[in-house]
């Protein structure tokens, strides 16, 4: 057998340099380049990071090819089965599940306790107006929370940056339904901590500022049992996922030893982009564009079309060349849902499994491996759970939060140097 390193070879000057190979629990090797100027004073150029690793990782893995998702090396399909957001919220950032349900009980109850936001915050989301998009808002309020918790400046203990990591996962849905509700002009409710996490949320949103549910902001609306549990299943199915552009951006921006806060207010500005968490409030736009099924074909030819620079939301990822899984599991529950009474868009709900079925069999989609992601489905759920469209991406910040501050953590604990790519100069 071969030394576990690979030769590199320059054709116009015949040197050839030794690097070597970093095994890894799963998926491909990684060429250890850190050197690579240092020895042979060229650099390697890859916009996008399409081969590149930027970090060592035990968080989430991915395996594009089969479309297998795990969490701390569990399969998501079982995690998203078996536990609670708030047991995944422990998973990702501790390492380890409750190991029962009074401890599952207590994570959530430590959670609620800590929901609430100091009135100073509060103030802040006064000054935004009316109609601003509530992840301009989000990201601010993020970023403004440094100031309050200035302590946790310097995470070098574990407790602290538990605790770090406990409270921006705790405060996150309340910030979210604050800048909702400040973005149209509405009262704030504040956190019921008699309710679990994933209520508490949808009570923020949707009760009037006495605390009742009777008569809500959407009509006459309480909080129905599947539709907590519907929202938590999709809290977790996107609580983390590998080095994606927005966990990339907090890790960079964490690598030059700013607040833990300052890093995540940048990560929620990487994904409200359309190519990122954004596609899910462009994949609804995209269905009501579309209007009627019988249009699905017309459209599928735009997309397709070289001249034209439409895309299909919801649709293709970087790292899947499969169905992702996330996908699947809300293609069920959107199916699931529907049969146990909750009421769906069934006009969206048609137009986007025609939409499927048409790209699935298409040599463009098949060529290219573009498969459902997962914005795919999981705006006409949420539609379902009454959530407004400008929340969608939200909703995936709420997601996302366990997963940044894990990595974030991990990040740091790392020692990491400061992220610093190079340039291939093509200027004067
Ligand atoms: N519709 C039509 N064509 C597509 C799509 C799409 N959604 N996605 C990729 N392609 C084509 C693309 O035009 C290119 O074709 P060609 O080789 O002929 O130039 C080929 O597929 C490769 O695309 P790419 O842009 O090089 O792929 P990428 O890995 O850089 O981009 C992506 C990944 C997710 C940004 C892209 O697939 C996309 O724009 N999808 C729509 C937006 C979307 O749904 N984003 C959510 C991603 S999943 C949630 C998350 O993690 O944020």
């Amino acid at each position: 057998m071969g030394k576990n390193t690979v030769t590199l070879t320059n054709n116009s000057t015949n040197e050839s340099f030794e690097f070597d190979l970093i095994e890894c629990t799963r998926g491909p090797k990684a060429i250890d380049f850190g050197k690579l100027f240092e020895k042979t004073g060229i650099f390697s150029y890859d916009p996008g990071y399409a081969s590149t690793a930027g970090c060592k990782s035990t968080i989430s893995y991915i395996d594009g090819k089969n479309g297998v998702l795990l969490y701390r090396g569990i399969p998501i399909q079982d995690l998203v089965a078996k536990y609670k957001f708030t047991d995944i919220c422990s998973l990702l950032i501790s390492g380890e599940l409750p190991k029962d349900s009074t401890e599952s009980a207590e994570i959530d109850l430590e959670l609620r306790h800590l929901s609430f936001l100091h009135e100073g915050l509060i103030n802040i989301f006064k000054a935004f107006p009316d109609g601003a998009h509530p992840m301009a808002n989000l990201s601010s309020a993020v970023g403004a929370l440094s100031t309050f918790y200035k302590d946790y400046m310097e995470i070098d203990n574990d407790d602290e940056y538990q605790m770090m990591a406990k409270r921006m996962i705790a405060k996150i849905p309340t910030l979210v339904a604050f800048s909702y509700r400040n973005s149209i002009g509405y009262p704030n409710v504040y956190p019921d901590i008699s309710r679990s996490y994933v209520e508490n949320f949808l009570f923020m949103l949707r009760a009037f500022p006495d605390g009742k549910l009777k008569r809500t902001l959407q009509g006459e609306v309480e909080i129905d049992k599947l539709e907590v549990e519907a929202l938590d299943k999709i809290f977790t199915l996107h609580a983390d996922h590998g080095q994606n552009a927005s966990t990339t951006t907090v890790r960079n921006v964490a690598s030059t030893g700013v607040h833990p806060y300052a890093a995540i207010s940048a990560g929620i500005n990487a994904l409200w982009g359309p190519s990122h968490g954004g596609a899910n409030e462009k994949v609804l736009a995209q269905l009501a564009e579309i209007d009627d099924a019988k249009n699905v074909d017309k459209f599928i030819a735009r997309v397709k079309d070289k001249n034209d620079p439409f895309r299909l939301m919801g649709f293709g990822h970087r790292v899947y060349k499969n169905y992702d899984p996330r996908a699947k599991v809300l293609k069920g529950l959107k199916d699931d849902l529907a049969k146990k009474g909750i009421k769906m868009n069934n006009k969206f709900s048609d137009i986007a499994e025609k939409i499927e079925e048409v790209a699935l069999k298409d040599e463009y989609f098949i060529e290219r491996n573009l498969y459902p992601n997962v914005d795919f489905y999981s705006g006409i759920i949420l539609t379902a759970l009454k959530i407004p469209v400008s929340l969608f991406t939200p909703i995936f910040v709420i997601g996302r939060m366990p997963g940044w501050c894990a990595q974030v953590i991990e990040h740091i604990k790392s020692g990491a140097r400061i992220t610093r790519p190079r340039q291939v100069y093509e200027g004067k």
